[in-house]
């Protein structure tokens, strides 16, 4: 059914969205995780559908239903993130990284539940894969790739570093300390950081306004026009 709003300008394009926080087990009772609600990457897959792309949807656990019409691949941990993503890249026209991806998981998850005893603990973490890095280093001239970055500090300049760093196409970065942005609201305030150094700032706007704006960041991109 098309809705009155409706564009088909994502037509014929096979687009991945990662969403939510991935969880890296400890013992078989608890994880490590992130502030990761999932909004902005489901509001990514609902406003794709709607303008006519197909769409997988990689999501760690989340508490949300996912978009009608949207192909859906669970997974919770970062390195199962990495291979669900890497096996489907190849066929895709854009990938859009909003997953909060856990940077280290433990190096063991204890077979047993951990018992308290001493006072203090020490957890021995390890480095995961960088799914965005790699996508940048395989990603072929006719494939676009947008990552996300949450700061707490300098937004601007590390922002600028990861869109050259990660190989990206845009970068939408975004200050979690300010009200109204980042995890868990519905709303976000975002910087788009394309290669070469432009940015352009946004305002405050919902997240399902914010992923149609990215979309449309998209199309141009594909257009080849630059920012
Ligand atoms: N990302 C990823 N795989 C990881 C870590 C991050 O694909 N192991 C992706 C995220 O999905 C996001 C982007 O990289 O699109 C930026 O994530 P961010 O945490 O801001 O950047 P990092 O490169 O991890 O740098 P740092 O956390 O040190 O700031
Ligand atoms: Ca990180």
């Amino acid at each position: 059914i098309q809705g009155f709003f409706t564009r088909d300008d994502l037509a014929g394009l096979q687009v991945l969205i990662t969403a939510g926080g991935t969880r890296e087990p400890l013992d078989p009772v608890r994880y490590l995780s992130n502030r990761s609600s999932g909004k902005m990457g489901y509001a990514l897959a609902r406003a794709a559908v709607q303008r006519g792309a197909r769409v997988t949807l990689v999501s760690a656990p989340t508490s949300l239903l996912p978009p009608a019409g949207v192909e859906l691949v669970s997974v919770e941990t970062a390195r199962e993130m990495y291979r669900a993503v890497m096996e489907r890249f190849a066929e895709q026209d854009v990938v859009v990284k909003a997953a909060a991806v856990a940077d280290y998981r433990p190096v063991v998850c204890a077979e047993q539940k951990i018992k308290k005893g001493t006072d203090s603990l020490i957890l021995e973490l390890v480095r995961n894969p960088d799914i965005l890095s790699e996508l940048g280093l395989r990603k072929a001239p006719r494939q676009i790739l947008v990552g996300f970055a949450a700061e707490t500090e300098d937004l601007e300049a590390n922002a600028l570093q990861k869109v050259e760093k990660k190989n990206l196409d845009l970068l939408v970065a975004n200050d979690v300390t300010q009200p109204g942005a980042g995890f868990g609201s519905d709303t976000n305030i975002v910087k788009m950081v394309y290669p070469g150094g432009h940015i352009q700032p946004l305002p405050l706007m919902d997240k399902l306004s914010l992923a149609h704006r990215i979309w449309d960041a998209v199309v141009e991109l594909r257009s080849g026009k630059s920012p």
